[in-house]
């Protein structure tokens, strides 16, 4: 089982064990990660799962969808690493993958 570091608004690091298929925002949610409110439970309409993805891992990311980008503008502080984590899929290869939460979602 995958292992998530996520890195909350204060810096604090949280290593989170992940099943392989659900979505970066189900582990954090279930794991209790601040800063990741989900309010609409994964359906791409609320961006407040947002978070930046660590640039050494974009790469092995899926490629952005056009939904995930729009509702991106609803996000607080994006970057070049934001993405919606309601719309990744953990898979083992992402094991040892960094999250950081904006701090604007403390
Ligand atoms: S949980 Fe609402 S957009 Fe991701």
């Amino acid at each position: 089982m995958p292992t998530i570091v996520f890195i909350e608004p204060d810096g604090q690091q949280k290593s989170v064990t992940s099943v392989t298929g659900q979505s970066l925002m189900q582990a954090a949610v279930q794991n209790g990660v601040r800063g990741i409110e989900a309010d609409c439970g994964g359906s791409c309409t609320c961006a407040t799962c947002h978070a930046y993805i660590d640039p050494q891992w974009a790469e092995r990311l899926p490629a952005i969808r056009a939904l995930e980008q729009d509702m991106l503008e609803f996000a607080l502080d994006t970057n070049a690493h934001s993405r919606l984590t309601c719309q990744i899929q953990v898979t083992d290869d992402l094991d040892g993958l960094v999250v950081r939460i904006p701090h604007a979602q403390a």
